[in-house]
């Protein structure tokens, strides 16, 4: 199903209006700060279409992120040198229209969030996610991600297992 969505940059051409959710903020940032964001290097946005379509029938942001390497369990971090933080790629958003629910939309656009941040030539050592409520953290603790202890609806999942879940 997923094979007939294309995930490309946010451009002018995407039909930002008509993005609708059911999350209002969601809705909104889209609408009015994404390209923004994207035109003072704060965050990335990628867009998921089905064909070569303006519609957009999910988005997420990306952006880089650092870390307090306490903020992981020791698990997590117990081979690693003891540096003060940690390099992390941030999905500050994520969201798929109504219409379009369902359909691995959401998971195709997490794991192209991850390819990228295995891409990317600054090295990333765990993706981050801010969920907006339970069932956002939900939808990322399906895919493994963990609670930081400190702030729940903040999750991570280290690169290294990411890569794992891609295959
Ligand atoms: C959460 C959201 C992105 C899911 O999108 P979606 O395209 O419907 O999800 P998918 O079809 O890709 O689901 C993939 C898998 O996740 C599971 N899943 C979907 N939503 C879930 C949730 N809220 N909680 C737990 N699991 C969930 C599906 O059951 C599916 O499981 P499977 O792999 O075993 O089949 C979408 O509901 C949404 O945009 N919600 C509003 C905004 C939001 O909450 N964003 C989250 C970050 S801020």
């Amino acid at each position: 199903m997923t094979a007939s969505f294309i995930i490309r940059s946010l451009a002018p051409e995407h039909d930002r209006l008509a993005f609708s959710c059911g999350v209002d903020a969601l809705d909104r940032y889209l609408q009015n700060q994404a390209s923004q964001d994207v035109r003072r290097h704060i965050s990335n946005c990628f867009v998921a279409s089905p064909a070569e379509g303006a519609i957009i029938a999910g988005y997420y942001t990306l952006a880089a992120a650092s870390i307090p390497v306490l903020d992981l369990p020791e698990a997590e971090t117990k081979r690693l040198p003891r540096y003060p933080v940690l390099p992390a790629a941030l999905i500050g958003r994520l969201a798929v229209d109504r219409q379009y629910r369902g359909r691995d939309l959401g998971a195709a656009l997490l794991f192209d969030a991850i390819q990228r941040a295995v891409r990317a030539e600054a090295a990333v050592f765990t993706m981050v996610v801010d969920a907006k409520d339970e069932s956002a953290a939900a939808f990322y603790r399906h895919f493994g991600f963990m609670p930081f202890a400190s702030r729940p609806m903040s999750l991570f999942l280290p690169i290294a297992t990411a890569m794992k879940l891609l295959g």
